[in-house]
């Protein structure tokens, strides 16, 4: 069989390890691989590299994706099952493995609904796919906000000062919830739970009053019991929804107005997207890459490659798509004794 591989959406550390376990499981068997370069925009333009043993050859550790990524719509510009399938039989591959989140996802059972054969992998750095335990990514972004928010500690308490780490997380906060629990987050603020500024502030100064310097971490899409949606004041992203970050810069001042504690604000952003991936992401990615090319020979069109417990399991596209993984509020409220 030939199979192509692409990545699609945001980039997060360990998604060159699934390309590995999916080459070099599948070249044993007997198939070979290609790269649609950029996600959909490779399959929609025919836009392919041959993926040699060669070129996975130490790339489970290096981070980003070495075929490129986009957030491009593959029913977009020319594209759709039909011109899809054209550059596929033209270029004899059998068979796609999708990697990427929810949109890729949705995109990928649309075309398998109509006959394409594709297998997915889910990726999310949010961690927030219900129909998997775990993506790959994720432990890596929350080792990296622990490293960071471990450093703004040390600065905070040298100046007295409220130290707000803000983290990504637009639907759940589960990135803000471990890594604000590793850290000895003050408070710890995520999309699912809304919180008032008084409640905040409260929390600040119970950590202020005892000598320490107050640590907030908050998810880029928390709200506080005032706010309608989500801050965003970067426009919008391809897919036309807005884009998150900057709700630690709003609260910062409000802290500060409230409690009088100077306070600053950090955005860690993309860096938690960046750089090798954990120990735990690399064997989780290398074995999804290794399970989608069983699935593919198995021919399991339209399900994705997910982690039950510490197996792999199978989902179709439709139990995948539209459940979001939230932070139960047990979680939340097991963190939340700490608080203060
Ligand atoms: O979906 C993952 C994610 O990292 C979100 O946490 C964040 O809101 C978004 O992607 C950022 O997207 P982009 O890389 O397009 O700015």
């Amino acid at each position: 069989m030939k199979i192509g591989i692409l990545t699609s959406g945001g980039d997060c550390p360990g998604l060159n390890a699934v390309i590995r376990g999916a080459v070099l499981k599948g070249i044993i068997q007997g198939h070979e691989f290609v790269g649609f370069l950029d996600g959909w925009r490779g399959v929609v333009e025919g836009d392919v590299i041959d993926i040699p043993r060669t070129m996975v050859r130490g790339i489970a550790k290096q981070g980003g994706t070495i075929l490129g990524t986009s957030r491009t719509n593959p029913f977009e510009n020319g594209g759709g099952p039909e011109t899809i399938k054209a550059h596929m039989d033209r270029m004899g591959i059998d068979a796609i493995i999708a990697i990427g989140g929810e949109g890729t996802l949705a995109a990928a059972k649309r075309l398998t609904d109509v006959g394409l054969k594709i297998v997915g992998v889910p990726k999310t750095v949010d961690n927030d796919l219900d129909a998997t335990d775990y993506t790959f990514g994720f432990d890596t972004a929350v080792q990296i906000a622990t490293e960071a928010i471990d450093r703004l500690r040390t600065t905070g308490e040298s100046h007295h000062r409220c130290m707000i780490a803000e983290v990504m997380g637009r639907h759940v906060g589960w990135i803000a919830l471990h890594a604000g629990m590793a850290s000895g987050a003050h408070a710890i603020l995520i999309p699912e739970n809304s919180t008032s500024i008084e409640q905040i502030c409260e929390w600040v100064q119970e950590a202020h009053d005892r000598g320490r310097a107050p640590l907030v971490v908050v998810a880029e899409g928390f709200v506080t019991d005032s706010m309608e949606t989500p801050h965003s004041e970067r426009g919008l992203d391809t897919f036309g929804r807005p884009r998150l970050g900057g709700i630690a810069d709003q609260l910062a001042p409000e802290i500060e107005a409230r409690t009088g504690i100077e306070t600053r604000a950090t955005i860690l952003g993309h860096i938690q997207r960046g750089g090798v991936p954990s120990a735990f992401d690399r064997v989780l990615a290398t074995r999804l890459g290794m399970a989608a090319v069983d699935a593919a020979v198995d021919e399991r069109w339209g399900t994705m490659v997910s982690l039950n417990g510490t197996d792999i399991a199978h989902v179709g596209f439709e139990q995948a798509l539209g459940r979001l993984k939230t932070v139960p509020q047990h979680r939340y409220d097991e963190a939340a004794v700490l608080f203060g």
